[in-house]
């Protein structure tokens, strides 16, 4: 079994909506994939009903090896709590939204700190609503240099498909083929580091 977690110290980054949305992918390409709801917030568990081909397990399940799958998917809160540690032990790639964005380079700090505390190997910093008229500027990609977390090549763009993705089943399930491209890129970017 191998385990994806997604995180990063800050709220309203995409998370979830990332975290679902390969989770789906996988599923689509014939894993067998659970997912898991590290959050007390619970976004991932409320929206899991609407999500078919994807099996909710708790975290307990998880630690304990009882999620019978070849692939978990676990969402995080942006709070270093219990439930973080522990999940972070068992991951194999963790995966880190950040907006394009000064402020959101910021909060990187304690995610890396945390990470390097959890002597995680294997992570990746995904891009997430980058804006067409205002692409990641030079700044950002300077200031993201400056950690030791690898950029992802795949960029995520803001995309109404990404905001409705709960509804329809992942971006799969809507017309748009660029969010779609965007996943699956992102999903095989993750795969060749598994
Ligand atoms: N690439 C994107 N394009 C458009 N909306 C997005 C994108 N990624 C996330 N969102 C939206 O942004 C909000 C926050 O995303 P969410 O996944 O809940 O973040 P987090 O789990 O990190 O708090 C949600 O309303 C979600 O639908
Ligand atoms: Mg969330």
């Amino acid at each position: 079994m191998k385990t994806i977690v997604v995180a990063q110290q800050k709220g309203g980054v995409g998370k979830t909506t990332l975290a679902l949305n390969i989770a789906l992918y996988f599923a689509r390409n014939g894993a067998n994939v659970a997912i898991a709801d590290a959050d007390a917030q619970g976004s991932l568990t409320a929206s899991a009903d609407l999500l078919e081909g994807l099996r909710l397990v708790s975290v307990q399940e998880v630690l304990n090896n009882r999620a019978e799958a070849d692939l978990v998917v676990i969402d995080t809160s942006p709070r270093n709590d219990a439930d973080l540690a522990k999940v972070l032990a068992l991951a194999d790639f963790v995966l880190i939204p950040v907006k394009p964005g000064y402020l959101d380079v910021l909060a990187l700090k304690d995610t890396q700190a945390i990470l390097q505390q959890a002597g995680i190997k294997k992570a990746g910093i995904i891009l997430n609503m980058v804006q067409h008229r205002n692409a990641v500027t030079r700044e950002v990609q300077e200031l993201l240099q400056g950690f030791s977390i690898p950029l992802m090549t795949t960029q995520i763009f803001q995309r109404v498909a990404y905001t409705r993705s709960t509804m329809t089943n992942g971006v799969f399930g809507s017309d748009d083929v660029k969010a779609q491209a965007e996943i699956e890129n992102l999903a095989d970017e993750i795969l060749d580091n598994l």
